[in-house]
């Protein structure tokens, strides 16, 4: 038997906020970690209806696998876990992250997604899992003696109809270990943010530079502003850059066509949002949940994501910025 003490939180599609999970979670044994649903529809019921999102906050102190039954197979794109933030942080490691479709002992026979190799406190870590199918996600510490807390594991994937793909057991890591640490040349990670206006408490401007994977709006990892005449998202880099790319992620899981006709603004004006400095791209089209990097090499302390000529809402689950310091007395880098 497993014996697992997880403090499950589920955020799915549900209006509740999650500030502390610590004193409303529910101490709940391995098998009823089937905490997934459906998504409810968002705000203009065009949600699609078979994106599956699972989190799980708290904490787990384990000796045995962490396993998470989602009751059929599905496709699992990506794994995010989360390490615990005050201490031991290197227990995590040598962790793996398995898929599969054999539940016995934990699910430790089935196939790998990823290796933990290291995390550094409270850092979370997204597992790029390729579409491997699986019905049990496991995370696992091989021969460990010791017990690990995993303080939030997101899984993201959708139901597989595709019954002849079941999978053999293999031992062989399936792929090579990927995992993004954060950028430290990511200038609007330090940024501070502000938007036209904030649709809901989970959609805070700073969400966009939160370094977060998630594109699911609802899992708090997205900017988003109310239905508004033109708006706009900014981001203060403190000082005058030349701004050589940004990068974007487009919303998963609804509405990627809302970004449309966007654009990309730098220079130093901050007044209405920065949008009267000048323009470096148009987004035509962002595809669902997808990154783009746009090339500008322009110079401006703003870098403002607006939405001209129509009544809209915006909403970015990351942009990231990266350029050179140019400020007055700058000596460049060594
Ligand atoms: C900014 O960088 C671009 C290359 O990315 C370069 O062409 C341009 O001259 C730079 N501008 C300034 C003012 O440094
Ligand atoms: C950019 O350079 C200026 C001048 O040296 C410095 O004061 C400022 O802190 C630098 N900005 C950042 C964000 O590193």
């Amino acid at each position: 038997m497993l014996h697992i003490d997880f403090l499950i939180l589920t955020f799915l599609y549900d209006d509740f906020a999650a500030p502390n999970v610590a004193p409303k979670g529910i101490v709940q044994q391995s098998s009823l970690y089937n905490m997934y649903g459906e998504p409810k529809n968002d705000i203009d019921g065009s949600l699609d209806n078979n994106y599956l999102y699972i989190q799980c906050a708290g904490t787990s102190e384990q000796k045995d696998p962490w396993m998470v039954d989602l009751k059929s197979k599905h496709n699992i794109f990506t794994v995010a876990i989360t390490n615990r933030g005050n201490c031991c942080a290197e227990k995590i490691n040598g962790g793996e992250i398995r898929i599969g479709n054999y539940g016995e002992n934990g699910g430790i026979k089935n196939p790998i997604c990823g290796v933990i190799t290291s995390m550094s406190s409270g850092q979370t870590l997204a597992f790029d899992c390729d579409g491997m199918v699986g019905q049990y996600v496991t995370i696992h510490i091989p021969r460990a003696e010791r017990s690990v807390t995993i303080c939030e594991v997101q899984v993201f994937g959708l139901p597989s109809d595709d019954a002849a793909t079941s999978m053999k057991p293999e031992t062989k890591p399936r792929k090579a270990f990927i995992h993004r640490p954060p950028e430290s040349d990511n200038l609007a990670s330090r940024g501070i943010t502000s938007q036209s206006s904030t649709y809901d408490h989970l959609g805070a401007s700073k969400n966009a530079i939160d370094s977060s994977p998630s594109a699911i709006y609802s899992s708090g990892h997205c900017s988003h502003t109310d239905l508004d005449v033109e708006p706009w998202w900014r981001v203060d880099l403190m000082s005058t850059f030349n701004v050589t790319k940004v990068k974007i992620t487009n919303r998963g899981c609804c509405c990627p066509e809302r970004i449309n006709g966007a654009e990309i603004r730098i220079g130093n004006i901050p007044e209405d949002g920065g949008t009267q400095n000048t323009i470096c791209v148009k987004i035509e089209s962002l595809g669902r949940g997808k990154e783009r990097e746009y090339v500008c090499g322009m110079v401006g302390r703003y870098v403002t994501i607006t939405i001209p000529g129509r009544i809209e809402y915006l909403t970015l689950c990351e942009v990231k910025v990266y350029g050179n310091n140019v400020s007055e007395g700058y000596a460049g880098k060594k």
